[in-house]
């Protein structure tokens, strides 16, 4: 492993991360309410693999096939899909051994943003110690995607951005000159002291809350019930692992 620190950049919303996109880095997508929280739980609950699919007709052609399919957009589960977006819709007794097809009206989005990179990992505060440990002996650079909403700036993905990457600098193992980490980490230190109540000012949470679809918010920020990491593995995601 080198001395030389590797770099983490922040990049906060899809629509800016042509600028930051280097194919030889690992890239974070983070979406915490709640594609990712959701794709590293159906992971735990035994999930075989996910297909992210950009746009609704990929999900509807391939549910004509016969397979599983996860969709919704603006948090609303679509009538053809089997289930929508919520972490507790990838309960074992669904996922477990099969795959998955999955699009959401941000989270997919953003991996196919970053599929060419790399390597294209699910971070969520889920799996936020087994991502840091794997991170830091890679010897790569870091780019944080956060999947924001509509390709606009989110509180929830930019707060766990500067979490993860406060982890990582305090590693030893990653410098930044990147404003953007600069100012989510500094995010994170306000937050931090008290998540969930910081996390009442996010636009997603309140749209969550006026779909009623709000019960997975502490869940979403709860550190570390699984080791699970999934990957991008050419079309599909599987754990890494
Ligand atoms: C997304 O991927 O767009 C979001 O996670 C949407 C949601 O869960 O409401």
């Amino acid at each position: 492993m080198s001395k030389v620190k590797r770099n983490i950049e922040v990049c906060f919303s899809p629509a800016l991360f042509s600028e930051y996109s280097d194919s030889e880095a690992i890239v974070v997508i983070t979406d915490i309410l709640r594609a990712t929280s959701a794709i590293v739980t159906a992971f735990e609950n035994g999930v075989d693999r996910i297909i992210p699919v950009g746009t609704l007709e990929e999900a509807k052609a391939y549910k004509e096939k016969g397979y599983m399919v996860a969709a919704e957009r603006d948090g609303i589960v679509r009538d053809f899909a089997d289930f929508g977006n919520s972490p507790y819709n990838f309960s074992p007794e669904r996922v477990a051994g099969r795959q998955i097809v999955y699009s959401t009206t941000n989270g997919t989005q953003a991996i196919h943003v970053a599929s060419k990179c790399n390597r294209v990992l699910i971070g969520a505060y889920l799996n936020f110690s087994a991502l840091c440990n794997w991170l830091t002996v890679q010897d790569r650079d870091v780019i944080i995607l956060c999947a924001g909403w509509k390709n606009k700036f989110s509180l929830e993905d930019s707060i766990f951005a500067g979490a993860l990457s406060e982890k990582l600098l305090d590693s030893g193992k990653y410098r930044t000159i990147c404003d953007s980490s600069l100012a989510a980490v500094d995010l994170w230190d306000k937050a931090k002291g008290n998540l969930l109540a910081y996390i009442e000012k996010a636009a997603q949470r309140e749209r969550l809350r006026k779909n009623k679809l709000d019960d997975v918010i502490g869940y979403c920020h709860s550190f570390d019930t699984t080791e699970m990491i999934p990957a991008l593995n050419g079309d599909h995601l599987k754990n890494l692992r």
